[in-house]
């Protein structure tokens, strides 16, 4: 499969983002987040399709290209932004998807706008996609893609793959709109989940609001007049990092010597900590820096031994939940910095920007300790970016076992982020940790993010749809 349309990628967002400079001028950037880093790496080599949106406002583009792939950019208005981003994607389904952390709002103009969106996006598809084509419709934002482009192309094979978690039953009962958005995923295939749990949540929620019975991790839709019956595949296929792209920028000399710098920088101190995240409510962020507080309060940790970098990606900046998180975080860190700090020295390290891959991995190298203590998350990947970098088999993983990557990285130490004092002990261990048992631990976290990088994701995942393409071709 090369090229082309035979393979049409669909997301909320293209993998690049159109930026224009106060002087009018334009540029592209990679887009935030962890589906665009999972998923360039494959398309890039397999060649696509890619229909997404350009991340700004009424941009009327023509299709385009970048290396392989062919971007064919969706137009959002302010109010589709308004209505079906900030609010039904990441007002209604992200809170309720990430266990209600925040309180989800159910506002049936969102839902309404976020339908005819998602029609839109599905229209965009048909158009564009060749006879047969397989497409791969990703995450939160498109869960009504699948069914309505079945219904305008029932000649393509679709795969469904959601990047965050599927909520318990329980908890998406409460989505006025649940039997739709069932329907909408079950137009799919190949339904891909990133952990055990979500599948067998999305399998049980399935059966209760559609009454279609489940059979092991098959779902039967039973046929029309017009349809004969499908099984769907809704099924747990982990996400992960091409690792070795990772090991080659941390290899580079420059790179490593750019990590010296930023210890040199940062006053070389015992222990350089680091915290990696889009500023979002559900990165457990607010938890991390009340532990850190309390260290240094309590005298368990020196100021002057430490420094915790904590570098917050911006978004969703005009959703108020995201607001209330960087006001908050922002008077922690001056707080923290004012209590704990001294002439010469601050303790914490605030960078509310994006990097580039380049300094990222420096900083991975220049870590000895990398936080990841999200409250929920569907995978996370910097924890194993991390990994993928210390060829050195050095630094220490502190993984929460709410993200999806706990259930493959064991060897990390693994806290509650609710429970601030075991988050305080595993920082304190991990700040300790003999360098023995660090690069036991290192040496397994690598060998599981190796075996089972982005491409092994990708051919497990690929495989199934491909079967399923192969499976209907008789029926059709
Ligand atoms: C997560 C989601 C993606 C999303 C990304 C960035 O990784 O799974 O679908 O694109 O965050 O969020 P944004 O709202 O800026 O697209």
């Amino acid at each position: 499969m090369t090229g082309g349309r035979e393979l049409v990628m669909v997301s909320n967002r293209l993998p690049v983002d159109r930026v224009v400079a106060s002087d009018g001028s334009t540029s592209w950037r990679t887009s935030p987040g962890g589906l665009v880093t999972a998923v360039a790496p494959i398309v890039e080599q397999l060649g696509c399709l890619w229909v997404g949106w350009v991340g700004a406002a009424d941009e009327q583009l023509e299709p385009f290209e970048i290396g392989s792939m062919r971007l064919a950019p969706v137009e959002l208005s302010e109010d589709d932004i308004e209505l079906y981003y900030e609010g039904f994607s990441n007002g209604t389904l992200w809170p309720l998807y990430h266990d209600v952390i925040a309180r989800p709002d159910f506002h049936r103009v969102w839902w309404d706008r976020y339908r005819r969106v998602n029609q839109r996006f599905a229209e965009r598809v048909a158009e564009q996609a060749a006879r047969g084509a397989i497409v791969w419709v990703h995450d939160y934002q498109l869960q009504l893609v699948p069914a309505m482009l079945r219904e305008l192309r029932p000649d393509l094979t679709i795969a469904f793959f959601l990047h965050i978690p599927f909520p318990p039953s329980r908890l998406f009962a409460q989505l006025p709109w649940r039997k739709s958005v069932v329907e909408g995923l079950l137009g799919a295939d190949v339904i891909g989940f990133q952990q055990v749990t979500d599948a067998v949540a999305f399998r049980m929620t399935a059966e209760r609001f559609t009454r279609v019975p489940a059979l092991g991790n098959t779902i039967v839709v039973p046929g029309t007049a017009d349809h004969p019956s499908r099984t769907v595949l809704a099924q747990e296929f982990p996400i992960s990092i091409d690792a070795a792209a990772f090991a080659e920028v941390a290899a580079r000399p420059e790179i490593q010597q750019r990590a010296r710098e930023i210890r040199a920088e940062l006053g070389n101190p015992k222990t350089v900590m680091l915290g990696v995240d889009r500023l979002d409510y559900t990165k457990g962020i607010r938890h991390r820096l009340k532990a850190f507080d309390e260290l240094l309060g309590d005298g368990e940790i020196d100021p002057a031994d430490i420094v915790f970098v904590q570098v917050a990606s911006p978004s969703r900046e005009r959703v108020d939940a995201y607001r209330q998180l960087r006001d908050e975080v922002e008077l922690t860190v001056g707080r923290i910095n004012g209590e704990h700090g001294s002439i010469g020295h601050a303790p914490l390290v605030y960078l509310h920007r994006g990097h580039t891959r380049d300094e990222m991995v420096a900083l991975y190298l220049a870590a000895d300790v990398l936080l990841v203590t999200p409250l929920r998350d569907g995978m996370n990947l910097v924890a194993k970016e991390y990994v993928a970098c210390r060829a050195d088999e050095q630094g220490v993983l502190v993984l929460s076992e709410f993200a999806g990557a706990a259930d493959e990285l064991r060897d990390a130490l693994l806290v509650n982020p609710h429970d601030i004092e075991g988050l305080k002990a595993a920082i304190v261990r991990a700040a300790h940790m003999p360098r023995e048992e660090q690069r036991r631990r290192m040496r397994s976290l690598r060998r599981t993010v190796y075996d089972n990088d982005v491409a092994h994701w990708a051919t497990g995942y690929l495989g199934a749809v491909r079967a399923a393409a192969e499976s209907q071709r008789p029926s059709q």
